[in-house]
This record gives C-alpha cells, structure tokens and sequence, in this order.
C-alpha cells in the first residue's frame, strides 16, 4: 500500500469548507479502490492566523513543508483583515516562487450536467499554462516622490530561463495532446518583455518542429475564448496573461468554482502543490454554499501527477455524474449545498466500485 504524504492548507474563506470536501473525498476513492492512502497535516496558516501572529506562516514553514510530497491548498486572502498584497505574498506566491513552481497547468472543458454562459458553445477542451514564478509579478520597482508628482513603477521580469521552461512545458503537453499550441502575446505594445517571450517561442519551436504554434495578442485571444473556444488546444501564457485567460476560462465552463489547477515543479526538487483556480470567495464564505469541484477536480490533477489516472479519470467522472443528475451549488444553477454535492460525489464513487 503506497501512503502519499500530503501538506492541506486550507487558507481563507471557502478554502476551508472546499478543502474538507475534497479530503474527505479522496479518502473515500482510496478506501474504494484500495492500493493508495492519503495522509493529510493541516496547516492553519492564513489570514486568521496573520492577526494572531503578525505573519502567514511561520518562520520554518518551507522548511515544514518541504518534507511533504504534495500541498494541497484552498484559497489564501481574508481583504477584510490583511491587504491581499500582504496575505498573497506571504503564502500563496512565496511557496510558488519558493519551491519553484514554474508551471501552472489549467485545464478548461465543457462538463455534463453544467450550463456555459456562451449562447451556442461548443464542446471545447484546452489547458493553458501559465508561467507561475516570474513576469508580471514581481517585486522589482517602488514608489518614488509624493503628492501629484507620485509614481509607482512596476517592473515585468522575464528570464530566459523561466521562460524556455514554461514553453517546453506547453509545447511537450501539446505534443500528447493534439499538437496544437497557441502563445499569448503583446509585443504590439509592450516593448521589452513581449518581444523577447515571442523570440523564445520561436526558438523553442524550433525543437517541436510537428506542433503548430500560432501567436495571438493576449486581447484577442480573451475574446477568442468566448467566441470560439473549441479552437484551443494548449494555450502558453507569462504570469499575469494567464491568471486573466484562466477566469475566462473557467466562466466559459459556466463558473469557476469548478476549475482546478496544478503549481508543478518541474525538478523534483520541491513539492508541487495543487489548488484551484478560486478564490476564499468571502462574499459566500461560512455559508455552505461553495462549489467543491474545482477543489475536487484539483484532487485529480494530484492523482495524476502522482501516476493514478485511472483514479483520477474515476474521480472526473463521479463530479459529472453529479452534475449531470442535477446536484449542483448556486453558482452553476442548483440549489445544493457544499455538503450535498460532496455527499453526492462520494455515493457515486462508491456506486461506481461496487459495479
Ligand atoms: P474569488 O475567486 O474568491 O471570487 C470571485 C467570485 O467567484 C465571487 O463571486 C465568488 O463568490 C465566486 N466563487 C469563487 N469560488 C467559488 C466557489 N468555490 N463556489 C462558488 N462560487 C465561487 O475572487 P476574488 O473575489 O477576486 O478574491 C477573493 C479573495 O481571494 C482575495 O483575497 C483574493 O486575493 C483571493 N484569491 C486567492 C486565490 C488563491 O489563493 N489561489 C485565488 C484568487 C483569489
Ligand atoms: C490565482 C490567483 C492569484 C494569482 C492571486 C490570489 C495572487 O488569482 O491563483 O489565479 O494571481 O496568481
Ligand atoms: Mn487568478
């Protein structure tokens, strides 16, 4: 019996409520199909624990979480108690930075049972990768004098290394898929970094010669996501292009409390840790009304990564089982409760092992 070793840190708001399901969850896969145990040590660390504590997480809390063999985290940002800046750099991007995370895989499809916003959608199924450590997000810049003269410069930082990494990434994920690769770009209007992203495009392209790669400026191609989102295949993006591209895609899949993701490490050297593409949502935090698929769906993708896709495809098909019987949370239309759809999901994998 293989024991996986995993780190929860439920975070903020939904995050705890999203978190407990989708535990609660695995387990049950598990304890059905037999030959895999999840282990889980939670970590309180969040914005509660901010106001306690003066910080995130602890002083030792990398070197705490580095021993595990995956983190499985909610969501971390409480507004209301500490800056998000604060919150978000304290937790959720150092441990991306940190243990070099330099991959943010997510997948975007149609699901049975789930409703697009999109008047006559087609069945679509893309991922984007998006770079996860660098670009848009960095803390290279300030704020210089005062008053009406005030400036606040912000710096992109792209290294040539994070970004051959993210593209071979996106062009080898396109090879097992259907070959095609679109890259997000804006090198119409920014000047340095866009440019150099598209130079290594094409040099990494150069070493994929059976993958069609197409560039597109990253504002037509958050327009081509609702108007003809079954053209994508893999979808390459910096930082920030592919956190706006990632929202777009999950409202495309009708909401995105249902979309999951994977921070992979792509070495070895550190855990990956797998969250989903929500937030703590604290305008429904507390009341049992948050959809626990995305964080559910995030579960697969750690199955996958740790080689159980049978597992994984199990788990996929017991959500839209669920959604196609019409158990559902607000937010895509039902009128479930977070513990129904749980609920519901666990009896269709047990349902689904005793055939
Ligand atoms: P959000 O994703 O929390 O919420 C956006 C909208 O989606 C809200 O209307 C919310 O109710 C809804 N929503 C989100 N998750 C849902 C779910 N599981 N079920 C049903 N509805 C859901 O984004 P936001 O409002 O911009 O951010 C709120 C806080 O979360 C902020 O502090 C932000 O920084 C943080 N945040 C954290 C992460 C993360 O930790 N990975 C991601 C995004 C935002
Ligand atoms: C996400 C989130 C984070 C990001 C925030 C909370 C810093 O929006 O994971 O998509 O921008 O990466
Ligand atoms: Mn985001």
């Amino acid at each position: 019996m293989r024991k996986i070793e995993l780190a929860a840190l439920p975070g903020d708001g939904v995050g705890i409520e999203v978190v407990e399901s989708a535990k609660d969850v695995l387990h049950t896969l598990a304890d059905a199909h037999g030959g895999v145990e999840f282990s889980f040590t939670t970590f309180p660390w969040s914005c509660d624990y901010y106001v306690e504590h003066g910080e995130m997480m602890p002083k030792d809390a990398m070197n705490t979480l580095k021993q595990f063999e995956a983190l499985f985290l909610g969501a971390v940002g409480n507004p209301a108690l500490v800056p998000d800046h604060i919150s978000l750099w304290g937790m959720l991007i150092k441990i991306r930075r940190e243990f070099e995370l330099s991959v943010n895989v997510r997948p975007a499809k149609r699901m049975k049972g789930i409703a697009s916003p999109l008047a006559n959608p087609k069945d679509f199924d893309f991922v984007v990768v998006r770079e996860n450590s660098e670009g848009e997000y960095s803390e290279v810049g300030g704020r210089i004098h005062q008053g009406e003269n005030e400036v606040a410069i912000q710096n992109a930082v792209f290294t040539r290394r994070a970004t051959e990494k993210v593209l071979r990434y996106a062009f080898q994920l396109a090879e097992k898929r259907n070959s095609r690769l679109v890259s997000a770009t804006k090198s119409n209007g920014i000047v340095h970094s866009m440019p150099f992203w598209d130079e290594v495009t094409k040099a990494v392209a150069t070493e994929y010669p059976h993958v069609n790669v197409q560039s597109n400026h990253i504002d037509a191609l958050a327009a081509f996501f609702v108007t003809k989102p079954s053209e994508f295949d893999v979808v390459v993006a910096s930082n920030l292009f592919g956190d706006i591209l990632t929202d777009v895609g999950s409202a495309i899949m009708g909401s995105i409390g249902i979309a999951p993701s994977a921070n992979i490490n792509l070495e070895g050297r550190y855990p990956s840790m797998f969250e989903p593409v929500h937030g703590s949502a604290p305008d429904i935090a507390g009341k049992g009304l948050a959809n626990p698929i995305g964080q559910i769906w995030t579960a697969k993708m750690m199955l996958d990564h740790f080689g159980y896709d049978e597992l994984g495809q199990t788990l996929l098909d017991a959500i839209e089982d669920v959604t196609e019987s019409g158990i559902k949370t607000r937010d895509i239309g039902g009128t479930s409760t977070t513990k129904e759809v749980t609920e519901a999901i666990k009896s269709s994998i047990l349902q689904a092992a005793r055939v």
